[in-house]
């Protein structure tokens, strides 16, 4: 069992609330880390497939429908300790905004900036992000401005410039260089980003959650039945059961050219294989067939 599930939502809660963060070390078992990337075959790209499925971007590999796929990350996004600290940080009406697990690559650049935003905006809303790292991480952590969550509205846009940061907050950065199944809780208005680095072989993966106080709408939640044993009024409104699900799912830049060569030419190779290969395999026997029905 996660350690997850016996934390103390009081002190948790305090904690965000006096600076800026919670933060704690082996919240979720290696075990369960290995059974949430097996259960989402990470990163295993395909193609016009009747399944839910991860996508690649410039950036990284993002899995937004992982509550549908993984039984585990089902079960850590609908905990009772999730929704416990939900209810005492943000109040009687939260709802999952989104969750993704995601791998970023060497060279991205996140920029700092807020979560607290709808739409690309920055919204009023009052709410949360949960982040378990899926791998120990010693570059490319998480960093968070403490404090900021009480002066980011003085920012009008969601993102910051490096400048601005370096110039005015350089002293108030907390990095996260933690191992696997660390957990970071923080108020979504709170300024962070992921920092940069530079290491082709490595990418940091991690279960993040959004959780705000905006219960019309939200990224569509698609969730799997069998995951789900008891389904009270707390969870409905917090998968937004009955309640507009239009926000796209983040992130939005995907297509053909966000795949990387390796994929590019995996679809070459298949498609090459179908038109010259499959099909007419398929075309010959189903007139075979044809055949055989118009004789009789
Ligand atoms: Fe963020």
């Amino acid at each position: 069992m996660d350690h997850f599930q016996s934390l103390n939502v009081d002190e948790i809660c305090n904690q965000i609330s006096s600076n800026t963060y919670y933060n704690s070390d082996s919240v979720i078992t290696t075990e369960n880390v290995k059974k949430i990337k097996n259960e989402l075959s990470l990163w295993n790209f395909k193609i016009n497939k009747n399944d839910i499925l991860p996508t690649k971007t410039f950036n990284g590999w993002f899995h937004s429908m992982a509550i549908a796929k993984s039984k585990t990350v089902c079960d850590i996004v609908t905990s009772k300790t999730l929704l416990d600290i939900c209810s005492k940080y943000i109040g009687p009406e939260f709802r999952l905004k989104a969750h993704r697990v995601y791998s970023t690559l060497s060279g991205a650049k996140m920029p700092w900036h807020t979560d607290d935003k709808a739409y690309q905006k920055k919204k009023d809303y009052k709410g949360l992000i949960f982040i378990v790292y899926l791998k120990d991480v010693t570059k490319g952590e998480f960093q968070i401005i403490k404090d900021s969550e009480k002066f980011s509205k003085n920012f009008k846009e969601p993102n910051i410039r490096d400048y601005i940061i370096d110039n005015e907050y350089s002293d108030k950065i907390i990095s996260f260089k933690n191992p696997i199944g660390s957990l970071i809780i923080y108020n979504h208005k709170a300024i962070h980003r992921a920092k940069p680095y530079f290491d082709p072989f490595w990418m940091r993966t991690s279960l993040f959650i959004q959780v705000d106080n905006n219960v019309e709408d939200s990224e569509k939640v698609i969730i799997n039945p069998s995951y789900l044993n008891h389904i009270d009024d707390r969870l409905k409104m917090f998968l937004g059961f009955g309640k507009k699900s239009e926000m796209p799912h983040e992130p939005v830049v995907t297509g053909y050219h966000t795949l990387d060569l390796l994929n590019l030419i995996k679809i070459i190779s298949n498609c090459l294989l179908s038109i010259f290969i499959l099909k007419p395999y398929y075309l010959i026997r189903r007139s075979k067939l044809l055949k055989k029905l118009f004789r009789r």
